[in-house]
């Protein structure tokens, strides 16, 4: 499931975003990467304990907190703190899976890494290549949005950066556990979820809205791991 948040930043939060990000500095990426991924990846990237990073990354993740479609369709248990990168001349990331388990900074415990999440800081049109695609089952979903639109993708998904040929693209990017971690399943929550939201909005009958709300809820007890 691939889905979209369009204006999870506004234009005002974009711009002071992309003024931060643009005098920032900025460090070869594959020293984040693991083994392999470090053989596909030709990128920048700020620390994880870069100024900006840290504050992009709070702005980011009280947008989320906000979102009710992310937290509808993601159900978040944790939130890795966000990355950023920057793609430019050529740069690009071939084809990759994102790890399974991560550390969290500044604490024992561990994170899986259920659903991934890119966050666009360069428009369209400043930028050449740089299109963000994902294998799903249905073949290959080809993303590029507006700056401060967000996608949101099964981190189980094979996916690429293709070369930025023109421009700079900046980009923040992280990791969620969700409650649910089969994406099929989370799927069918959200589903479920939106035609219980509609039945509200059109004033449908009560007693199929209880009982449906049931059904997700029980659904949620049956699925999910915390
Ligand atoms: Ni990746």
């Amino acid at each position: 499931m691939l889905i979209t948040l369009p204006d999870l930043l506004d234009h005002e939060q974009v711009r002071a975003c992309r003024q931060a990000l643009e005098s920032a500095s900025w460090t070869d990426g594959r020293r984040t990467a693991g083994h392999v991924a470090a053989r596909v990846k030709a990128n920048h990237q700020l620390a994880t304990d870069d100024p900006v990073a840290l504050q992009i990354g709070t702005r980011i993740r009280q947008a989320l907190s906000a979102h009710p479609v992310f937290q509808s369709a993601v159900l978040p248990v944790r939130i890795l703190p966000p990355r950023f990168n920057r793609y430019a001349g050529g740069e690009h990331y071939g084809l990759h899976i994102d790890n399974a388990i991560f550390r969290l900074p500044d604490d024992p415990g561990l994170i899986r890494c259920d659903v991934s999440t890119t966050v666009f800081f360069s428009d369209p049109e400043e930028y050449e290549g740089g299109e963000l695609i994902v294998q799903d089952t249905y073949g290959d979903q080809r993303i590029k949005l507006p700056a401060g639109h967000a996608v949101v993708y099964p981190g189980t998904s094979l996916h690429r950066v293709t070369p930025v040929t023109r421009g700079v693209r900046y980009g923040s990017f992280f990791w969620t556990q969700s409650l649910v971690r089969d994406d099929s399943r989370r799927n069918l929550l959200l589903q479920q979820d939106v035609a219980i939201q509609r039945l509200i909005q059109s004033q449908g009958d009560q007693a199929a809205i209880d009982a449906l709300t049931g059904v997700y809820h029980n659904l949620l007890r049956l699925w999910s791991e915390i």
